[in-house]
């Protein structure tokens, strides 16, 4: 997919703000002295929020020259999961849930309504810039299958309309319902429990 290769248009450099500086010292606080490569992960999330939703090769350097490791070890990671974006995304990045569970309940549905509605392949961004769409593997919201990741939330319980319908209701700037698209308390069995139906409080 295309967010997972380095853009081919790069800044020549990249500066973290002081405020992202002192977050990423305080995370390496928390591991022992010499280990400070632990705080990659947190490290590249920080930087990747604060350029704009991706992670620009300098800005990958700047995080090894802050951690004191090779450049590799940045691009290792940064490369191999797909929480990072190593291309400019939209304002709205969809990532589809492809795994077996959320591919059972319909997933190649919900990629064909996403880029039936925005007019992009795998891995592009919509002409107006607003829509970035991938496929990613399980979420772990299987349960609630099939479900997406838009930025920071989950939408679950998903089908081709109520996909369509969220990607209306972003593009219009409404607020839309985070989690299960369908009558269901969080992750609780559709129409309500059915078992241990008749425990009462206190456990008699
Ligand atoms: S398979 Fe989609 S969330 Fe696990």
């Amino acid at each position: 997919m295309a967010v997972r290769e380095p853009a081919l248009e790069q800044p020549k450099e990249y500066k973290i703000s002081a405020a992202t500086v002192k977050k990423i010292k305080e995370i390496v606080k928390k591991y022992p002295d010499g280990r400070q490569r632990s705080a990659v992960m947190p490290a590249l999330d920080l930087v990747q929020r604060e350029a704009g939703g991706w992670l620009p090769v300098p800005a990958m350097n700047a995080v090894a020259e802050l951690l004191d490791i090779p450049y590799i070890k940045v691009y290792e990671v940064a490369s191999f999961y797909t929480m990072y974006n190593l291309e400019p995304v939209g304002e709205h990045l969809i990532q589809v849930c492809r795994t077996t569970p959320c591919w059972l309940r319909g997933s190649d549905n919900i990629t064909k309504a996403c880029k039936k509605k925005l007019g992009t392949e795998l891995g592009q961004t919509s002409k107006d810039g607003k829509f970035t769409v991938v496929e990613v593997e399980c979420l772990g919201a299987c349960v609630n299958a099939p479900m997406v990741q838009i930025n920071d939330d989950y939408f679950e319980d998903l089908t081709a309309e109520s996909m369509e319908k969220i990607i209306d209701d972003l593009a219009a700037g409404k607020k839309i319902k985070i989690g299960t698209q369908i009558d269901r308390k969080n992750a609780a069995p559709v129409g309500g429990a059915t078992t241990l139906t008749e425990v009462k409080k206190g456990g008699k």
